[in-house]
């Protein structure tokens, strides 16, 4: 962690009063490391924290592994894009009780299995089974081989200007195999344990999607490809989604909005709503307002 910009951000902000506990957490970059420390308990030493996952639109989270011992802790604290500062991991209430002289000192503990899960979606590639968890069997980050897997070939004949004889592409089908390749990662009704609140399911985009009248009644032709370029940040740009949804929705078939036919459609059909402290998802499931207030 300690290369990224955000290492250099606390360690200038310098501290953070934990709210939920009495802690306060200090920042330090020191050479090649990210430290952190619990003020008001000296006597516990420093957690050098390995990485920190999220692109950050929504927040970054630290995490810290012991490499040998193949275990590691989820900090306290994640840098929360909503209070452009950091605030309380989501989820984390249920540890406010901890036992000050061990690892729930820093946050909730991780054994190999919760690391391996963690960065089994937010990296390229992983360690071999059984393996220490060291920093250099991890590629973080969704690269291109996660989705495309092993190019190099590719790459070798294409810089013999042979790159045709083997395609870097992926072709599906449907919109059905689309959507499952990423459901490896994001949340499916699969996902889900049966206790979400109506909020907390827009986080489940695959899950909205796939429960909408547009998904269900469209034949296939509808699947995140039609809004979204995987290998680019999510657009901001609501004529553009507009297009999108009139691609379909333009004449008396299959239907148009009868309140605000050329208005702002994600608005009122994909708003977006709390997730948790100030984190916002958009509701995949597109449906009439009434419907989502029923829902909620
Ligand atoms: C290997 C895991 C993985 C797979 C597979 C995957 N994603 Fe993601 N995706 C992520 C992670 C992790 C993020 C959060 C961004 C981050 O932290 O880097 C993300 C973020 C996104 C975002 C939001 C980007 C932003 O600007 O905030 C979109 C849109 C998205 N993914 C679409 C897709 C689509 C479409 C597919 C299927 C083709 C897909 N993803 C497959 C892991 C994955
Ligand atoms: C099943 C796959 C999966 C697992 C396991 C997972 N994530 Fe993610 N994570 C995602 C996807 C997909 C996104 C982007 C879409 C979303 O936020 O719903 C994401 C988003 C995030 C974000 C917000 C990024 C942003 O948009 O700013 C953070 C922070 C994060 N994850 C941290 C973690 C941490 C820490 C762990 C382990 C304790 C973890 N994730 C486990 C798939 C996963
Ligand atoms: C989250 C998964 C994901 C990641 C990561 C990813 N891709 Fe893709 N890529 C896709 C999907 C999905 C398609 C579209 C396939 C389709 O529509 O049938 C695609 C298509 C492509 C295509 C064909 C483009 C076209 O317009 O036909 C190329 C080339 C490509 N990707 C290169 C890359 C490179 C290079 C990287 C890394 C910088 C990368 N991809 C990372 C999922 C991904
Ligand atoms: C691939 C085609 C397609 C796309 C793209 C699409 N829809 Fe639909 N949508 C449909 C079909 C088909 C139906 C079902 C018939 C109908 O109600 O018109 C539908 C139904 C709806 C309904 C009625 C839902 C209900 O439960 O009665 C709303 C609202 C809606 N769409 C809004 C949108 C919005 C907003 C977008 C863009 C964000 C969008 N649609 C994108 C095809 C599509
Ligand atoms: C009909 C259009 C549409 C389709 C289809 C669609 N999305 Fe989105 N998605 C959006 C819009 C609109 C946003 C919000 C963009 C913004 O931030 O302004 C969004 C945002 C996201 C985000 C960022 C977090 C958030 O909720 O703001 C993720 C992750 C995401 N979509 C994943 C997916 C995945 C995975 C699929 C396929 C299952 C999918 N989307 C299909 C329109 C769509
Ligand atoms: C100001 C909020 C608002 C905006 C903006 C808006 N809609 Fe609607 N839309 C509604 C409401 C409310 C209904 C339900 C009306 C009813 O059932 O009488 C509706 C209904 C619909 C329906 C269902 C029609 C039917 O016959 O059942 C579709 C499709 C739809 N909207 C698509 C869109 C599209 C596409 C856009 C963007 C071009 C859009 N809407 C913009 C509020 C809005």
């Amino acid at each position: 962690m300690a290369e990224s910009p955000l290492a250099k951000r606390l360690a200038e902000i310098g501290s953070y009063q934990d709210s939920r506990r009495d802690q306060r957490w200090s920042f330090k970059l020191d050479q090649e490391k990210f430290l952190v420390k619990d003020e008001k308990h000296p006597t516990m030493p420093a957690l050098a924290v390995t990485w920190l996952l999220g692109s950050g639109t929504h927040a970054q989270t630290a995490i810290a592994v012991e490499p040998r011992r193949r275990q590691g802790v989820e900090l306290r604290w994640s840098w929360l894009a909503s209070q452009n500062g950091p605030g309380l991991t989501p989820d984390h209430e249920p540890y406010d009780q901890f036992n000050r002289n061990s690892i729930e000192c820093f946050g909730r503990p991780m054994n190999a299995t919760d690391v391996l899960a963690c960065l089994g979606c937010h990296m390229t590639v992983g360690p071999p089974p059984g393996a220490p968890l060291r920093t250099e069997f991890f590629v973080p980050n969704v690269g291109c081989e996660r989705c495309h897997g092993p190019r190099q070939k590719h790459v070798e004949l294409a810089q013999q200007g042979r790159g045709n004889e083997i395609k870097p592409l992926i072709n599906y089908h449907n919109a059905e195999e689309y959507i499952a390749a990423c459901a490896e990662c994001h949340r499916d009704a699969s996902d889900l344990t049966g206790k979400e609140q109506p909020h907390e399911l827009v986080r489940f985009q695959l899950y909205g999607l796939k429960q909408s009248a547009c998904y269900l009644k469209s034949e296939g032709k509808l699947s995140c490809a039609n809004c979204h370029d995987p290998h680019d940040a999510t657009s901001h740009d609501r004529a553009l989604y507009r297009k999108q949804c009139q691609s379909c929705h333009q004449a008396t078939e299959p239907s148009t909005c009868p309140i605000q036919p050329q208005g702002d459609c994600i608005e009122c059909h994909m708003p977006a709503v709390e997730w948790t402290a100030g984190i916002k998802f958009h509701d995949h499931w597109i449906r009439k307002p009434e419907n989502r207030s029923q829902a909620e």
